[in-house]
């Protein structure tokens, strides 16, 4: 097992990479716990849940709700939570945003740990501590920054996920190199078909890297006042797309980033070579990488994003692989931008 700690103004989280689920006792206080989860996780790991009380709530994004939140305090109320209680969100990124942000919040905050069940989540949405829920057509526009105390990421239960699901945790690996590490980038050219037959070491090695940039970005910037917008890379565009169908987060992640890194080349700070190997290397992990919606949606979407300021907006482009940075675009220069693009990806 491997141990990456994050270490912010208030807390201590550890991530624990490769660590067994069987193992969450361990690290567990020796009092009530509370489990939340979703009904396929239950269904998957009940056997690890003796003992513990349970909280199941509704799987997919249009459970990332306020309605959601309520359901999870009225079962704490039940279940007699008090200011002791431990929770323990087991599940992806839907259950770790949504639990963490409920146990954050509930009596003024209750301590919490997550066992992080999707790739996507033990690369990404359970790293960093960022909690909350989506509002009307507002992606996750409510919540708070409160980092988990422990992160158990277990391969093992990688085994039992949808394939489309396990491909779109590759999304967020992918932007990791990207933005931050040119290395990460080339070994995942070179390792793409042991990554996706489940290789346990190629596996392991992805998930403690993709953490490690991330949480170096969450430590020098917790609060996303700066560096930590570059994790933003493809997700203004990801994010208009998940409201306008029903892609997954990775999914849509990936044809953001192929747009993001086309804008790139256009206005001239990064190689057609270079998109081009991004443009290769998503497709080789068997994620989309181009979508037909109208540009207007698209658009109108986009002015939704919490990134906005005004008629502008922030968007993360590239230089080269492993060097992003911020760009600050008019909505209605991008919608120019936008237009040719869409005719150029590939
Ligand atoms: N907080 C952050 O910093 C952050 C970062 C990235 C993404 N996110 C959020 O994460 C969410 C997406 O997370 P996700 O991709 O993990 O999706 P998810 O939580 O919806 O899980 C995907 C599906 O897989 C099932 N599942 C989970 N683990 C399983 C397992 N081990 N075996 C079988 N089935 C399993 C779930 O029941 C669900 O149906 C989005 O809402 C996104 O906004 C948050
Ligand atoms: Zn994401």
């Amino acid at each position: 097992m491997k141990i990456i700690e994050i270490k912010t103004d208030t807390k201590l989280s550890k991530i624990l990479i490769g660590e067994k689920i069987a193992n969450l006792k361990q690290y567990l206080p020796p009092v009530k716990t509370v489990i939340v989860t979703d009904k396929t996780v239950s269904a998957h790991y009940h056997s690890f849940f003796n003992g513990f009380n349970v909280v199941e709530i509704g799987e997919g994004e249009e459970n990332k709700t306020l309605e959601t939140l309520q359901y999870i305090f009225s079962r704490f109320v039940e279940l007699e939570v008090d200011r002791s209680t431990f929770i323990v969100a087991f599940g992806g990124g839907i259950v770790c945003d949504v639990a963490g942000f409920a146990a954050s919040v509930f009596m003024r905050g209750l301590r919490f740990g997550f066992v992080s069940t999707t790739l996507l989540s033990q690369v990404d949405a359970s790293v960093g501590g960022k909690n909350g829920v989506n509002f009307h057509r507002y992606k996750n526009m409510i919540g708070v920054f409160n980092q988990p105390e422990f992160v158990i990421c277990d391969s093992d239960v990688l085994k039992t996920l949808e394939r489309k699901e396990f491909i779109a945790g590759f999304a967020e690996i992918v932007k990791a190199a990207v933005i931050k590490d040119y290395k990460l980038f080339q070994y995942l050219e070179g390792h793409w078909q042991q990554a996706l037959d489940l290789d346990e070491e190629v596996i392991g090695h992805l998930v403690y890297e993709s953490v490690l940039i991330k949480s170096k970005v969450v430590e020098a910037d917790e609060r996303e006042k700066g560096e930590r917008r570059l994790l933003n890379f493809g997700h203004t565009f990801a994010h208009s797309f998940e409201k306008l169908t029903d892609l997954l987060h990775g999914e849509a992640v990936s044809i953001g980033m192929v747009l993001a890194a086309k804008l790139s080349e256009k206005l001239g700070f990064l190689s057609r070579k270079e998109y081009q190997r991004i443009y290769t290397l998503l497709g080789n992990f068997g994620l989309p990488v181009d979508i037909s919606l109208d540009i207007k949606k698209v658009l109108s979407a986009m002015k939704q994003d919490k990134k906005r300021e005004g008629d502008s907006i922030h968007l993360v482009l590239i230089k080269q692989i492993g060097e992003a940075f911020s760009y600050k675009t008019k909505l209605n220069k991008l919608e120019e931008i936008i237009h040719d693009l869409h005719s150029d990806i590939g």
